[in-house]
This record gives C-alpha cells, sequence and structure tokens, in this order.
C-alpha cells in the first residue's frame, strides 16, 4: 500500500511562526504583540520564557535558510509579524519590518523555496488588544488593511497565502480558557473572537484577490476528529460537540456559509451569548467567510476521545503512543479526517500546514539527536497521507513543524518539536535524525519501503 509514492509535484515544506522563532531583541521598529504582554505575566509561560530571544531568526536567517537548502525541501510557510509591520496595529508603517521579510522571500526564492506566507499567528499588536482585540469588529478591518499593505510590498513574489493559523486556539485557548494571549477567560468573548477572525479571513481574502490575483489563497485550521468509543447517547452527545466547537464551527462558516444549528443551540444552551444575543453577526458576514478556497490548510497533531470505555492508561513513555505533550499518537486520524473534509467540505486542494511531534530528545554525546519516536511519528502519518492521495483526496503538500525547536507558547521552552536542535544559550542548530530522514523522503518523494500505513 505504501509503494506507490506521493503524487507527481507533492510539495514538501517545514513551517514555523514568528513570535516563535524571530526574537524581538533589537526590536528595529516592531510593536509590541500580546505574546510579549502574555509572556511577561507572572505564571502564564511554564518555563518563564519569553520572546526576547527564542532562536534569534530575525539575525540568523540566513544561516536559516541555508540548513533549508540543504533539507532540498520545495516549501517554507512562515508567518509575518504584524506588530513589525504596523507597530500600532494600523497607521503608520515600519519599513524595516517588511524589509526582513522581503530579504527573506528573495532569500527562498534564490533556493528554488516557495514562501508560504501566513498573515497571522497569533501575535496581535498590543495597541489593537487595547481597543478590544478579537472581540470588536474594528480589528477585523485592521487586519485586512493590514492584509492588503504585506501584499502590496510582497504581492509580486509570493504566489501562496494564510490569512490565519488556527482560528480556534485565537479563539478558544485565547478568550475562553485563558492559556494564551490574551489570557481571557469568557465564554462570550471567545465567541466573538472567533468571528471576528473569520470575518477577518474574508475581508483580508478579497482584498487579497484584488492585489495578487494570480497567487493561491488559502486558511489553516487545526483539526481534532473526535471518535464516540462506544455507542452511549452521552459518549455520541460529547463527540459531537466536541467535534462542533472545534471543527464545524471553522469548517462551516468557511465552506457552507452558515454556523451549524446544533452549536448555536448549544451554546445558547451553556449561556454564553450576553445581552445583545448573536448581534455581533452583521448581515453579510457569513458570506463574507463563505469564498471559493484556492486550498485548505490542515494542522494536524492528535484525535480526542469519548467513552464510558476508554482504552487503557497509555503508558507515558510510550514514544509510539503518546508525545511529550501528553497528545495521543493517532495516524489514522488524519487519514480519516482527510477522507471525511474530501466528502463533507470539498476543497480544490488540502495542504497539511502542520504535523509533528515534540519527545525529550536530547543531545548525545556523539553531538547528534537521536529523535527515533520522531522519525517513527512522521512516517506513519506520512503513510496515511500518502495512502489518502492514491484513493483521490487532493491532498497535494505536507509541511513538518517545524523546521527547529522554538518558544512553544505557555509551555515556552521546554517542548521541542524541531527538525533541528536548537541550543538556547549559543543559538547553535543540531541536526536530529529526522532531518537527515525527512531529507531522504523529500528528495525520493516516497517513504522508505518498509513502512505500511
Ligand atoms: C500549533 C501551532 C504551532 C505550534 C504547534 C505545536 O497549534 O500552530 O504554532 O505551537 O501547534
Amino acid at each position: 500500500m505504501a509503494d506507490q509514492g506521493f503524487p507527481h509535484n507533492f510539495l514538501w515544506g517545514v513551517a514555523s511562526s514568528s513570535f516563535q522563532i524571530e526574537g524581538t531583541e533589537p526590536a528595529d521598529g516592531r510593536g509590541l504583540s500580546i505574546w510579549d504582554t502574555f509572556a511577561a505575566t507572572p505564571g502564564k509561560i511554564a518555563d518563564k520564557g519569553d520572546g526576547r530571544r527564542a532562536c534569534n531568526h530575525y539575525q540568523l536567517w540566513e544561516k536559516d535558510l541555508a540548513l533549508m537548502g540543504q533539507l532540498g525541501i520545495g516549501a517554507y510557510r512562515f508567518s509575518i509579524a504584524w506588530p513589525r509591520i504596523l507597530p500600532h496595529g494600523r497607521g503608520t508603517i515600519n519599513q524595516r519590518g517588511l524589509d526582513f521579510y522581503s530579504r527573506l522571500i528573495d532569500g527562498l526564492l534564490a533556493r528554488g523555496i516557495q514562501p508560504w506566507v501566513t498573515l497571522y499567528h497569533w501575535d496581535l499588536p498590543q495597541a489593537l488588544e487595547d481597543e478590544g482585540g478579537w472581540r470588536v469588529r474594528s480589528t477585523a478591518e485592521a487586519f485586512a488593511d493590514y492584509a492588503s499593505i504585506v501584499a502590496t510590498a510582497l504581492g509580486d513574489r509570493v504566489q501562496h497565502w494564510i490569512t490565519h493559523n488556527e482560528p480556534w486556539c485565537v479563539a478558544v485557548l485565547g478568550h475562553r480558557t485563558g492559556h494564551h494571549a490574551p489570557g481571557a477567560t469568557n465564554p462570550n468573548e471567545a465567541l466573538r473572537a472567533a468571528h471576528h477572525v473569520l470575518l477577518s479571513h474574508g475581508l483580508a481574502l478579497e482584498r487579497l484577490r484584488a492585489i495578487a490575483p494570480k497567487a493561491e489563497h488559502g486558511i489553516t485550521l487545526n483539526l481534532t476528529p473526535a471518535y464516540a468509543l462506544d455507542a452511549a447517547q452521552t459518549s455520541q452527545d460529547e463527540a459531537r460537540i466536541f467535534d462542533g466547537d472545534f471543527n464545524r464551527w471553522y469548517l462551516d462558516p468557511l465552506f457552507r456559509g452558515a454556523y451549524p444549528d446544533d452549536m448555536l443551540r448549544h451554546y445558547e444552551a451553556q449561556g454564553n451569548l450576553g445581552p445583545d444575543g448573536w448581534d455581533f453577526i452583521a448581515p453579510g458576514d457569513l458570506a463574507l467567510m463563505h469564498q471559493p478556497l484556492d486550498f485548505l490548510g490542515v494542522n494536524y497533531y492528535t484525535r480526542a476521545v469519548f467513552g464510558q470505555h476508554p482504552p487503557p492508561a497509555i503508558n507515558p513513555q510510550d514514544t509510539d503512543r503518546i508525545t511529550a505533550m501528553g497528545w495521543e499518537i493517532y495516524p489514522e486520524g488524519l487519514g480519516d479526517l482527510l477522507r471525511r473534509l474530501h466528502q463533507e467540505y470539498p476543497a480544490r486542494a488540502y495542504y497539511i500546514t502542520e504535523n509533528g511531534a515534540a519527545f525529550e530528545d536530547q543531545v548525545h554525546a556523539d553531538g547528534c539527536v537521536h529523535d527515533g519516536p520522531r522519525i517513527r511519528y512522521m512516517e506513519r502519518h506520512l503513510a496515511e497521507v500518502e495512502a489518502v492521495a492514491a484513493a483521490g483526496v487532493p491532498i497535494q503538500g505536507y509541511f513538518a513543524w517545524s523546521i527547529m525547536d522554538n518558544f512553544e507558547w505557555a509551555f515556552g521552552y521546554q517542548k521541542r518539536f524541531g527538525l533541528l536542535w536548537v541550543d538556547y544559550e549559543t543559538q547553535a542548530r543540531i541536526f536530529k535524525d529526522s532531518f537527515h530522514w525527512y531529507r531522504e523522503v523529500v528528495k525520493a518523494n516516497r517513504l522508505p519501503r518498509n513502512v505500511k500505513a
């Protein structure tokens, strides 16, 4: 089954995001983002880490591009830091910010690597948060203006644009659970944030299409399939609600132009609406969200399970079944998800815009990182992708998360997802075995022969 290789022209890439790798010093005109504020708030980041140095990619980008060249990838997905371009969220443009990304793009193109630009990977300018952030409509309008500025400056060279990364995280982790910036814990604010993020996607898409009509435009969702492990009504309902809250709340507006009915009722029953009910949804908003996409970006890490008879607890040392994040390893979920998307939310193309895992990596005496668990994780997920592609789902590329270890949000620097180890003291990048393994897969456009889905 795994012997046919990947489709001709399958796109191989790696991914990163601005706040996680760039470092914020020297600021070079950059304004503050909500993650600067959040990381500076005691108790929010597990190891008290912040974004000040991160991987210092802002200064080391040429070296990092050389490593990507060695990897042989066809595409690099990175995000643009909004507060580097517009330090106050809107208004005055910081040319040094645009110049940085312009140089990065030229460097990629010179190496034959396509730039895949994400416009928003969570680093909202603090000035906009001070005006209400994603809870208010004006932020969606500011995002569309920011998208126009970036596309006008870089659109001659960028053929792939992603408006948002993982709106669920922005809405729910940022505004309902408070695990992410801005750290709000208000379910009503989470609904408003989700709405304004999706609205901003629609507003930006119109601008992007006008400015870069030949480019391809999409959005990235983190999708987590939900499985009821038994037939009990409660398990079935829990799985449906999880799916509604995590997946359908975003997929339905984008692909069908409507929020799912059962979830509208669910949030009402949960008391998640304020006195003005659903009034924050203006006429025409859903139509704006529901515009043709050139591709859907899918980030996949794990699944969710429900039921009275869960499988025996997973041994936390079992690196074939659980990652250092505590996320179950379930490659079949990726195959199930892609088949479902193709059936229920047909898109012209799907790309895995993130997939990867954190493990307890260490630098061994030989100076290398032998990360067999990460290789197994990737090969098992890629075997699913290969099988699904062979079955006719238009899955056209895969971006490994991440090119290098980085600031893993609320977990700080403790969780390492990279193909390259980062020594945060010296900023050295050290090869992990997975880097060499991935290079061979990219080159051959196939997995090593003994792998089965
Ligand atoms: C995703 C994020 C990415 C990274 C991975 C592990 O949710 O998009 O920035 O943190 O998880």
